[in-house]
């Protein structure tokens, strides 16, 4: 392989690491690499060459590949280790449906005990996303603005779960938010969320919940028939 080839040469570490912080900024570093299409799908990533390349021992990069594999960023093929995921699966509508089923669950421990900084930190969101034109952070801002509303679910391991569906759902956004044009329309969506969050009427909450990640199943579906009809 060739430096030019390397994929990993488009990541830049900026000096040594501290050893307790080297698997959260290893973790982060190519977490935004996959994001961004640096590491495209299909990259095997390399151990050895990641602690070379941050100058620390294996461990940390072990951990770090761990807990991108379990945000399904990554996956452990046989015999060639980890490769960056594909930017969607064959069973990513039924993602939706265990997200519609746990997303509705944190709103019904959430919206009750929401605060006035808790609707003032999503409307920030919402006028955020109005005005950002940056894929990436739009997927960024989208994921915060639901998350904001699931915050004070006090189970922690619910929210664990939803984080790593919508950090999936950010990548495939990231690459195809443009094709999808639904902008307008989710931001609708939003809108009308948070009204039913401040009016506490958790039941309109998921029904605009399910009618929203509707779009999301249809812009999948519709990214799947299109691969599909590329193939040979
Ligand atoms: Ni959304």
């Amino acid at each position: 392989m060739t430096v030019k080839n390397n994929p990993l040469s488009s990541i830049v570490v900026s000096g040594p690491i501290p050893a307790h912080l080297a698997r959260p900024v290893i973790e982060e570093t190519l977490r935004n690499a996959i994001l961004d299409g640096r590491l495209p799908c299909g990259t095997a990533i390399r151990q050895e060459a990641l602690a070379q390349l941050f100058g620390v021992s294996r461990m940390p990069v072990r951990e770090a590949l761990r807990q991108l594999e379990a945000q399904s960023l990554l996956q452990v093929v046989q015999y060639k280790g980890a490769v960056v995921a594909p930017l969607i699966e064959d069973n990513s509508l039924h993602a939706y449906e265990l997200r519609l089923l746990l997303e509705a669950q944190a709103l019904r421990l959430s919206v009750p005990l929401l605060a006035d900084e808790d609707f003032e930190a999503a409307e920030g969101y919402i006028e955020a996303l109005e005005v950002e034109t940056d894929f990436g952070k739009i997927g960024t801002l989208n994921r915060q603005f639901h998350q904001t509303l699931y915050c004070k679910a006090p189970n922690k391991k619910l929210l664990a779960l939803i984080e790593t569906g919508l950090i999936e759902e950010e990548r495939f956004l990231r690459f195809n938010l443009k094709q999808m044009n639904l902008g307008k329309l989710c931001q609708d969506d939003h809108r009308a969320l948070l009204h039913h969050a401040r009016a506490r009427d958790i039941e309109a909450c998921i029904a605009e919940l399910e009618s929203h990640l509707q779009r999301g199943v249809k812009a999948i579906t519709h990214y799947l028939d299109t691969q599909k009809a590329k193939q040979p």
